[in-house]
């Protein structure tokens, strides 16, 4: 295996040469296509001889210096690079070389989606469309021309503003080209292009100093309609982005591509972000709430790129959080800002419990600003871009709203235009607050999730409160220092009003607070809002009272998971139901709370919130428990909930507010807690409710319940939504993914036959997510204790790794939990990991992952 090598961080070394100008010719073909290069070099290290620039299976046609076509003596082609000797200290290189777009099933570099031709270039897929110095702290300006087939490709598109159209009646009249100019300098990570016969619809933004901005969303034709949603986000994005961080657009296009083959959710390139249709098209009778949401906060993430990431850029690929995790935090705000705020920070401390807490517990645990790595492409992760999202928004929540403004305006103005890293970044949020921040770097450089033992003590007034980090250990062996974080408290008092409210700032291994002259012993309400990303063991909770009384809306969900999870894991040790805890989510039931937040209070917690309790995972235990306490809740509180599902059921309803979405909400929470009773009842809602619904939220919803009831009338309720929806893929992931998520018998054979459907395709990611993603995520099934599960996915990583690498290493991810299995499981997964990584020419991408497992 020759090509696996590692990257540390410790070996950057700045650029040898910089590259003023680039200008790009493409000539598109069915077949292949031509790509013209020519760069401007300066010199930048005198004692440097050679030109080397990363070049990935390269064509070449032919090859200038300065205007001499260069003999082979003069240079080296190799499988990663093109090396130019001897060079001197300042030159133009011209280069011809030619791709195979129509071939490229990787989805990196210059590929076709379907009849469109698009690129996808981070973190390094320039480097097999031409070769440059393909490293993001390497920026400059680029000028591109794209010429294809006028009536196959009408639309064409790079980055930055359209200066030129070209006609050829004189060579070929059939052909036509336009010329993109970017006045802004970037890495080439950012190069974008696209070339297609598309439908649009456009609009227009004037900024707020007055400049006026044409905006425009591309689709496959007939999809039109279906793009209003996303541009209605934009605009809410770049007004946002105006108001809470002064920050404006900065060219004359803003252009969006929605394309059906895209290996992750979008990319911000300059001027022409290029989107997964699933985070671009929605109607109401296509999409989900959830949907919407995900466009609105995917678009503004993209949008947000213009500034953190495009114009202050990163300067090597280990500062990726630099650009990610401070981009997902501003997302969060905008989508808490135009939505709820309580909602939105539940979801968003789900999402990243859900995924980062298990990949910070998992062998592939890295800190967000990694040390090393094989393949970049497998550290897009939830701990980049979430954990990171949280760092920022603890270093926010220290420094306090009006510094963290200032900060952010002094980043702006210091590093505009330049490639940084995240010390740049936590230097100007220290300097303009005048706090401080060097203890709290280790959460830059640490890997794994902080733990905090709480021990409270009351006497004659006094509450003290001694809080203790666990010991916490780096990859690398080292010890690490304490941490340094934020901590939201409160004390409350028996009739549930706060006695104390307080932000304190945890900085040692272990300290104590005291609060005096207190009547009685409060109860405590701690890390509030997750004003910090840890775990927290604290004995003695009284979680039916915060429950009731709690004032913050995070803490009071969480004492609600909480009591759920105590009881059911009381019920795995084979004790009764909690008698308190029913008549606490009874409490919840009768609240008269905004909905959505009602729904998300009413929720059991996750399996895999379960599972990352057990040292040694065993799902059928977690499943079994988790059961019987919904079983036992359906039952008991029946009536109630059947009438809270007429109160808040409208089928006909098809508003998009917040209001109308918490109703679904609420009401399909409802209907899912009822479910846990397969009841001929229940089976008439869902029938009725899929029947009647007019939104995709509804129908998902009675769809899902059919297929994991008993009720007979599911095949005609699936056939009915495949005839109806086949012609739309977006659509049909959901179809897939209810398939495969089931938890009915026999699963894995019928997934087996949905890979035959015509549909379904195994060069589109979005079909591989559903059919194969979701099956390796549905743990009762995946982890069947005969290993038909695992030997399935294993082939599917194999098999998927010849076509597209990063889908595959995306897959093997399921498997990052071997080292907690239980021993029957562990060995059925050890067996099916081996196979894979004893494959013949396995990509670096899957090798990365399941060697990491292994170990
Ligand atoms: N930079 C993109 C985003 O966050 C994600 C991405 C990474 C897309 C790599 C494609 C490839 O917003
Ligand atoms: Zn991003």
């Amino acid at each position: 295996m020759s090509k696996i090598k590692e990257i540390f961080l410790k070996d950057y070394t700045k650029p040898s040469f910089s590259i003023q100008s680039v200008d790009l010719v493409f000539d598109l073909f069915e077949e292949y296509t031509t790509v013209t290069n020519i760069m401007q070099f300066t010199k930048l290290d005198e004692t440097v001889n050679d030109l080397k620039l990363h070049a990935v299976n390269l064509e070449l046609q032919n090859l200038h210096l300065n205007d001499l076509k260069l003999q082979e003596n003069r240079f080296v082609v190799e499988e990663e690079s093109l090396c130019i000797l001897n060079v001197p200290n300042s030159f133009s290189i011209k280069i011809v070389n030619k791709i195979y777009p129509h071939k490229n099933t990787e989805l990196e570099g210059l590929y076709k989606s379907g009849d469109i031709f698009c690129t996808q270039n981070e973190p390094e897929g320039f480097r097999s469309i031409t070769p440059y110095l393909d490293r993001p702290d390497v920026m400059s300006v680029f000028t591109t021309t794209v010429i294809a087939d006028k009536e196959k490709y009408p639309v064409l598109l790079s980055n930055g503003n359209k200066t030129q159209c070209h006609e050829f009646f004189s060579t070929d009249s059939s052909r036509h080209g336009v010329t993109w100019h970017d006045p802004h300098p970037k890495p080439s990570y950012l190069f974008a292009l696209v070339a297609g016969d598309l439908g649009s619809i456009s609009d227009s933004y004037t900024t707020a100093s007055g400049k006026p901005v044409e905006l425009n969303i591309y689709c496959d034709l007939g999809n039109e309609s279906k793009c209003y949603h996303a541009m209605k986000s934009l605009k809410e994005a770049m007004l946002w982005d105006e108001e809470k961080y002064g920050r404006e657009y900065d060219l004359e296009f803003y252009n969006i591509v929605a394309v059906d083959s895209f290996n992750m959710g979008a990319m911000e390139n300059k001027g022409l972000n290029i989107f997964n249709s699933a985070y671009v098209l929605a109607d109401e009778d296509s999409a989900s709430d959830v949907n919407f949401m995900g466009i609105q906060s995917v678009i503004a993430h993209e949008y947000f790129h213009n500034w953190t990431g495009n114009r202050i850029t990163c300067r090597d690929w280990f500062q990726l959080t630099l650009k990610e995790g401070l981009t997902v935090f501003r997302d969060q705000c905008f989508s808490a800002d135009l939505n709820s705020q309580e909602v939105q920070r539940i979801e968003d401390v789900k999402a990243l419990r859900e995924r980062q807490f298990v990949e910070d517990a998992s062998p592939t645990a890295h800190p967000i600003q990694p040390k090393s790595y094989i393949s970049m492409n497998n550290f897009y992760t939830a701990t980049v871009y979430e954990k990171g999202a949280e760092v920022i928004r603890m270093i926010h929540t220290l420094i306090g709203k009006e510094n963290y403004r200032k900060a952010t305006d002094l980043y702006f103005e210091s590093f505009d235009g330049q490639a940084v890293t995240t010390d740049d970044f936590v230097w100007a949020m220290s300097e303009a607050s005048g706090i401080n921040l060097d203890a709290f770097k280790v959460w830059y450089h640490q890997s794994g999730t902080p733990k905090l033992k709480v021990k409270k003590e009351f006497k004659d007034g006094v509450y003290s409160l001694t809080l203790t980090q666990g010991i916490s250990q780096s990859v690398d062996g080292k010890e690490q220092g304490a941490y340094f974080y934020p901590l939201k408290m409160a004390l409350l008092a028996k009739n549930g009003e706060e006695v104390v409210a307080k932000t304190l700032t945890i900085s040692q291994m272990s300290e104590t607070f005291s609060f005096e002259n207190l009547e009685e012993e409060p109860v405590l309400s701690i890390n509030r809002d997750f004003s910090a990303p840890i775990n927290i063991e604290e004995e003695g909770s009284d979680f039916a009272f915060l429950m009731k009384h709690d004032s913050n809306s995070f803490t009071r969900y969480e004492a609600a998971q909480s009591f759920a999870v105590e009881t059911i894991e009381q019920l795995m040790q084979g004790e009764e139901i909690n008698e308190a805890f029913v008549t606490a989510f009874g409490y919840i039931l009768d609240l008269d709370i905004d909905a959505s937040y009602k729904a998300l209070l009413l929720e059991l917690p996750s399996v895999s919130s379960l599972m990352q309790r057990q040292r040694e995972i065993d799902f059928d235990v977690i499943y079994e428990a988790k059961e019987k306490l919904a079983e036992y809740l359906a039952k008991y509180y029946e009536q109630k909930l059947l009438s809270l599902y007429a109160e808040y059921h409208e089928p006909k309803s098809l508003e998009l507010d917040n209001t109308a979405m918490g109703k679904r909400a609420l009401k399909n929470r409802v209907l899912r807690l009822l479910s846990a009773n397969d009841t001929q009842k229940l089976q008439e809602l869902a029938k009725v409710q899929y029947e009647n619904s007019l939104t995709m939220t509804d129908r998902v919803v009675a769809l899902d319940i059919l297929e994991n009831s008993s009720s007979e009338y599911k095949e005609e309720a699936f056939r009915d939504f495949y005839e109806k929806y086949k012609e739309q893929t977006l659509v049909m992931n959901k179809y897939f993914s209810l398939l495969s998520a089931s938890h009915r018998e026999g699963v894995l054979q019928r997934v087996i036959a949905l890979q035959g459907d015509t549909v379904y395709d195994e060069k589109v990611p979005n079909l591989v997510r559903s059919v194969i993603g979701v099956f390796a995520r549905n743990y009762k099934y995946f982890h069947a204790k005969d290993g038909s599960g695992y030997t399935f996915v294993a082939d599917k990583i194999i098999e998927i790794d010849k076509i597209n690498p990063q889908m595959a290493s995306g897959l093997a991810g399921a498997f990052k939990i071997y080292s907690k299995m239980n021993e029957v499981n562990k060995k059925l997964m050890q067996v099916a990991l081996e196979c894979v990584i004893s494959t013949q020419s396995l990509s670096k991408n899957s090798f990365e992952i399941i060697n990491k497992i292994l170990k």
